[in-house]
């Protein structure tokens, strides 16, 4: 993967399609893509098409099923190729948050089974929270990675991760793909190299909510058994969906959270008393059905797949790589703005290589009071950034996506510099 930051690979024609076809960008100087971005049109017609679709036939004729049972094997084959999975592989859910819990709730624990997860520093609580609540409620052993409450990037972290993963043997292993305060990228493919040379069965989830849809990633190089990710970042799909993949080798090991009709079926087996004897009465028990419909007990948000799939395809056509491309160069031609500003700090990997198109800051005094004054200006002239935190501090953070311009990053650091002179 090409890790420059001063080129675009898209044509100005193209930039300019892809704009119109985000009307967001007729409004606001939208930069929260990390958070949830906007829909492109044809996504939002694509569900229009749905619903009327579904109302047009009835929603439980042969004519919708046969239609519904396309568009999800249809949207399945998008994800495994932009993942480099199979369709097999893929689980629809509500978000990443779910699919964490999927995982964290659906496999076996032992007592003191060991977890290594990243420090929560940089961790997102949706990929952190979930694995403490299982280390108290199974009694399990939780290491962090970088051991010291420090930002931590590329060799450093590889070395840190290293030196405690090859002391012990773990169960399993969670990190984020990309950082969601500071933006860096975590080298996956490396240390899913190290986690399965040591031990194959040692677990590797990773919590792709920064990164798929805005840079190749591949579950084969990256050597995961479950990757989580939401619709509604960086692959601009709608709310209320997300992908759980779930590597074929370790589907029987991941139990349901949910079970129901259309996941399940009912069966008799042998009733077998205390001391081991068949009795010749059966009981009632329950069979899985088969890979991905046993998962999907809940999952009713239809829609929300005709959306996801046109975002796919929109996606798609554009090439993932020239995206990551092109946002890093926006990222950095936004840095190079903000750098200016004495009274700013960057928060980002220490080489590009490790960098990806998230952009956070802070300023070096007064701080938290300021981000949050600044943001709130920023938002009433109509440019849109978040509001995070690394620990106690708080931090703003541009997440530009293919649909921004060059123009935007230019406007958005000089409406920063006006802004910073009139906070206090
Ligand atoms: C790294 C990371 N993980 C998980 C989440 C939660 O994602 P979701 O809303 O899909 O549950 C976020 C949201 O910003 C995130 O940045």
């Amino acid at each position: 993967m090409s890790n420059q930051g001063n080129m675009t690979t898209l044509d100005k024609e193209m930039l300019d399609s892809i704009s119109s076809d985000f009307y967001i960008t007729k409004k606001r100087i939208y930069l929260n893509n990390g958070s949830i971005s906007p829909l492109p049109i044809s996504s939002i017609k694509s569900m229009t098409d749905f619903n009327i679709r579904y109302s047009e036939v009835g929603p439980d004729s042969k004519e919708f099923t046969d239609y519904l049972d396309k568009l999800k094997l249809e949207t399945r084959k998008r994800v495994a190729d932009l993942i480099n999975g199979h369709e097999d592989e893929i689980i629809f859910t509500q978000s990443t948050t779910e699919g964490i819990n999927m995982v964290a709730n659906g496999l076996s624990w032992k007592v003191d089974d060991r977890l290594l997860i990243r420090n929560p520093l940089n961790e997102h609580f949706s990929n952190y929270l979930p694995w403490i609540r299982l280390s108290t409620d199974k009694n399990l052993q939780v290491r962090n990675f970088p051991e010291e409450k420090i930002e931590s990037y590329g060799n450093s972290l590889i070395e840190n991760f290293t030196s405690i993963y090859e002391k012990s043997t773990f169960k399993l292993v969670s990190t984020s793909h990309v950082i969601y305060n500071d933006g860096s990228i975590t080298p996956v493919e490396e240390i899913g190299n190290i986690i399965k040379k040591r031990n194959k069965d040692t677990i590797f989830s990773i919590d792709g909510a920064q990164s798929v849809g805005a840079m190749i990633t591949d579950v084969k190089k990256m050597k995961c058994d479950f990757l989580t990710f939401p619709s509604f970042k960086w692959l601009c799909g709608p709310l209320g969906v997300g992908i759980l993949y779930v590597k074929k080798q370790v589907m029987e090991d991941l139990n349901p959270m949910f079970i129901g009709s259309g996941t399940a079926e009912l069966v008799s087996v042998k009733n077998i008393n205390s001391k081991g004897d068949k009795s010749k009465k059966s009981k009632e028990s329950t069979k899985y059905h088969k890979y991905p419909e046993k998962y999907h007990a809940t999952f009713r948000n239809f829609p929300g797949l005709a959306g996801l799939e046109a975002s796919l395809r929109y996606l798609l056509r554009v090439g993932i790589q020239n995206i990551f491309q092109h946002n890093k160069y926006l990222a950095s031609i936004l840095r190079q703005e903000l750098m200016k500003i004495n009274d700013l700090t960057l928060h980002e990997a220490t080489t590009e290589e490790f960098r990806s198109s998230l952009v956070s800051f802070s300023f070096r005094k007064q701080n938290n009071s300021r981000i949050q004054k600044l943001n709130a200006r920023l938002q009433q002239e109509g440019v849109i950034l978040a509001e995070r935190e690394i620990g106690a501090k708080k931090i703003l953070r541009a997440s530009p996506h293919f649909y921004n311009s060059e123009d935007e990053m230019v406007r958005t650091a000089n409406s920063i510099k006006s802004l910073i002179q009139v906070l206090d």
